[in-house]
């Protein structure tokens, strides 16, 4: 018999977690306005709030920890670092920061200013976040296929080459600063991007004279996805790929919580010496001197150690693994979720699962509440409150589709876990047609309103 596949890793400390009862959930979910950032999360009994800063490091990281250099100045943790990107990814600048959106805001700070256009693969909510800051507009280049759950289109997380020209040409040259390429696509599900489309769109990018930068949060994740999925990359190393992926831009932003396998921090990282000089203006002023940037020495060091096993094919395959195989049973019973299963989730499609709440009401939160109070699973709304107003018109804006998104922290959970929520999802799913109200808002702030929103039940 062939044996069949295993993690390449044992488990040496645990962390206890509790179930708790429906009366207790109902109460607390109250309390917290109906808004599960609100929540303790000791009220929360599988998180899979996000895979941001949750997963678990390995011996060798935290052994990594204990000989970190804490100088204020030219610390070795820094240098380490510091090689260790230039390794991977090929660029000789580097600036460490606390965390991904504070990369893009140092970054940005250098590159964006008022009136501009950011074209790109569906933006982070934090990047977009920072360009619409900056009075400048973050345009949507997705391919349509993203939009279409049941569509298998094995890099879903591509540009659309016509959108993005069409952009390109009917934009003043001065007033596109960048086009950013998020690797995976958070947004459109955890999705790749193929080494082709990265290539033409350096190629477009090259026409247009318009530089190309990568949010790489998930970028070993996408390189996976191309050794697996993309004609001629099979007997290649993820490293080979991640070289030959970051060959094709100008310069990166990271947030280290996810692909770097730490639970805090980021970088940047670019070719260009001037961009460089000009950034570390604002990385003095925001995040902490050169060689450490709001990272201690000690994290620096781990987050070196994290990007080497990040990279690690078998690290992979286990990460990759666990999410399609708990996507894949979510599939096998109905339940409509973004096909194919990505990388880092599983996004429910919530205006499906749940027909007749309107999206008006929250559809995508009225499915994360009924989730966590039938079994104390915590979820994320991907869907109009994330999606937040239009800067301008201040309507609220509501994308193409509403995803409940469960996140899998790296290294965390077991299978047995994930196997509770598919019972609590099916739980849910099965009286799906009993569920007709969601909620309406009663506070919210005026950016990034989902983190802080209250909310109440629109009453039958
Ligand atoms: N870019 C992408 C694609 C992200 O997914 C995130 C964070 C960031 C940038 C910002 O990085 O959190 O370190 O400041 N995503 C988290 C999530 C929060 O839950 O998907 P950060």
């Amino acid at each position: 018999m062939e044996l069949p596949f295993a993690e390449n890793y044992k488990i040496k400390m645990i962390e206890p977690i509790w179930r708790s009862t429906r009366e207790q959930r109902e109460t607390w979910i109250q309390e917290a306005k109906y808004n599960l950032f609100r929540l303790k999360s000791e009220q929360v009994y599988i998180d899979l709030l996000t895979d941001s800063g949750t997963g678990a490091m390995s011996d060798r990281q935290w052994a990594a920890l204990m000989t970190g250099d804490e100088s204020y100045a030219g610390s070795s943790s820094f240098i380490r670092l510091k090689e260790t990107v230039q390794s991977i990814f090929g660029f000789e600048y580097f600036l460490p920061t606390h965390q991904g959106r504070a990369a893009e805001n140092v970054l940005f700070s250098v590159l964006i200013k008022s009136g501009d256009t950011v074209p790109g693969n569906s933006h982070f909510d934090t990047t977009k976040g920072h360009i619409e800051f900056r009075k400048a507009k973050a345009v949507d280049c997705t391919i349509d296929e993203a939009f279409d759950p049941d569509n298998l289109h094995p890099f879903k997380g591509n540009v659309d080459l016509n959108k993005l020209e069409q952009v390109l040409a009917t934009t003043p040259g001065d007033q596109v600063p960048a086009i950013i390429m998020t690797l995976t696509c958070n947004t459109a599900g955890g999705q790749p991007v193929s080494m082709q489309n990265l290539r033409e769109v350096r190629a477009l990018a090259d026409r247009f004279g318009v530089p190309v930068i990568f949010d790489s949060a998930r970028f070993a994740e996408n390189a996976w996805f191309i050794r697996q999925r993309e004609p001629g990359y099979q007997g290649k190393t993820i490293r080979e790929i991640v070289a030959e992926m970051y060959s094709l831009a100008d310069g990166m932003t990271m947030s280290s919580k996810k692909d770097g396998l730490v639970n805090i921090g980021g970088f940047l990282a670019m070719r260009h010496k001037d961009w460089y000089d000009r950034a570390s203006i604002f990385n003095i002023m925001y995040e902490g001197f050169l060689t450490y940037g709001g990272m201690a020495g000690r994290d620096m060091n781990a987050l070196a150690v994290g990007l080497e096993e990040v990279v690690e094919e078998e690290y992979l395959r286990a990460r990759i693994s666990q999410v399609g195989y708990w996507g894949n049973k979510l599939i096998a019973a109905g339940i409509p979720v973004q096909k194919p299963i990505g990388g880092h989730a599983v996004f429910v499609d919530a205006k499906r699962f749940l027909p007749l709440v309107p999206k008006e009401e929250f559809v995508a939160q009225a499915l994360a509440v009924e989730l966590y109070l039938e079994a104390g699973v915590r979820g994320v709304e991907v869907g109009t409150l994330l999606a937040d107003r239009d800067p301008e018109t201040r309507q609220n804006r509501f994308p193409k589709l509403e995803f409940l998104r469960l996140a899998i922290p790296r290294r965390c959970y077991t299978n047995n876990h994930l196997d509770v929520v598919a019972a609590a999802l099916q739980n849910v799913y099965e009286r799906r047609m009993h569920i007709r109200k969601g909620f309406r808002i009663l506070n919210e702030a005026p950016v990034m309103r989902h983190f802080t929103i209250e909310l109440e039940k629109v009453e039958l």
